[in-house]
């Protein structure tokens, strides 16, 4: 047991590039609070669940209904009054803003959340082109989660038009 992990932290190192392997089971968690006047809060955590597969999973809540925008964003900065010291969609491969399982796509652009009649969300779904981890080029730890006030299109870059940042979470 012992050698088999030895040998894939080898293998992460003389990858190169990608920096040190994505550690299998790694989690990570961020603790969303309102910005913008909102009453959105809750938790989500981050788990490494393959070598490019990283499950989302949590609850939201205090938002009106429908799907609403949720991106990693770059700076782990929850410090303004509206999030906008987090800077743009976290994106260390420089893509045009995309939906999260579309080819073009900044890695911080996960899923809209769905927010039933009572204002929850339950969050659950995988994606790739991020990692739980600090020294990767696509490492998650120390960026920040961003709820939005509306819909993410998918489509309009940078922003997918989702409006105001409504909470904020920095992933720990
Ligand atoms: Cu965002
Ligand atoms: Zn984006």
């Amino acid at each position: 047991m012992k050698r088999i992990i030895a040998t894939a932290v080898v293998a992460g190192i003389t990858a190169g590039c990608a920096g040190p392997a994505a550690q299998q089971d790694a989690v990570a968690t961020a603790k969303l609070e309102p910005r913008s006047g909102s009453q959105v809060s809750g938790t989500v955590t981050f788990t490494q669940a393959g070598p490019d597969i990283v499950r989302v999973t949590g609850q939201v809540s205090g938002h009106t209904k429908g799907p609403k925008g949720f991106h990693i964003h770059e700076k782990g900065d929850c410090s303004d009054p509206k999030a906008m010291s987090t800077g743009g969609h976290f994106n260390p491969g420089n893509h045009k803003h995309g939906g999260p399982y579309e080819p073009e796509r900044h890695a911080g652009d996960l899923s809209n959340l769905t927010f039933n009649d009572k204002g929850i969300a339950t969050v659950n779904f995988v994606v790739g082109g991020i990692s739980v981890s600090k020294n990767r080029p696509d490492g998650i730890i120390g960026r920040a989660v961003i709820v939005h006030m509306d819909v993410d299109d998918y489509k309009t870059d940078p922003t997918g038009n989702a409006g105001g940042r409504v909470a904020c979470g920095v992933i720990r």
